[in-house]
């Protein structure tokens, strides 16, 4: 928990100068995160991101092209907390050599799900 605040942290202000924005979905022993902004930005991140030692087996699910953002009000976007109930975790498992079975569209919609609560929570305050 404490290398979660702390990723979040670094991230908000990396990702506000280099304009990307996104969102961290936190499970129980696993990490899905979202990213946005200009491609150059992303590589370079998605590089040191890999040879972060807070976690190993890092996998890149898919790259689109986008018109617009989906978290474009978040440097990096998070519950913060593990959501160990969130369906994304047994789609986590290792998958066969050479295999990427990791589903974009399903990390897309519970990262926005996760969002719109976050909207939500804040709307109230
Ligand atoms: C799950 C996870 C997500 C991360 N997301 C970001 C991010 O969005 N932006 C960022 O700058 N660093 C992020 N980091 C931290 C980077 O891996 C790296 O530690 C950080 O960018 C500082 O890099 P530096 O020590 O080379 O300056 C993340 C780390 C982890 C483990």
């Amino acid at each position: 928990m404490r290398h979660i605040a702390q990723i979040l942290e670094t991230a908000r202000r990396h990702n506000g100068q280099a304009g990307l924005s996104g969102f961290l979905l936190v499970g129980g022993d696993w990490f899905a995160q979202v990213l946005e902004g200009e491609a150059a930005a992303i590589t370079g991140l998605f590089r040191r991101i890999l040879f972060d030692h807070r976690h190993t087996n890092v996998r890149l699910v898919e790259i689109r092209a986008a018109r617009e953002r989906l978290f474009g009000e978040w440097t990096m976007g998070s519950t913060a907390e593990p959501l160990y109930n969130l369906p994304l975790s047994p789609m986590m498992k290792p998958s066969p050599p050479g295999r990427l079975d990791f589903p974009f569209d399903r990390i897309i919609a519970c990262a926005m799900h996760e969002a719109q609560r976050l909207r939500e929570a804040s709307a109230k305050d």
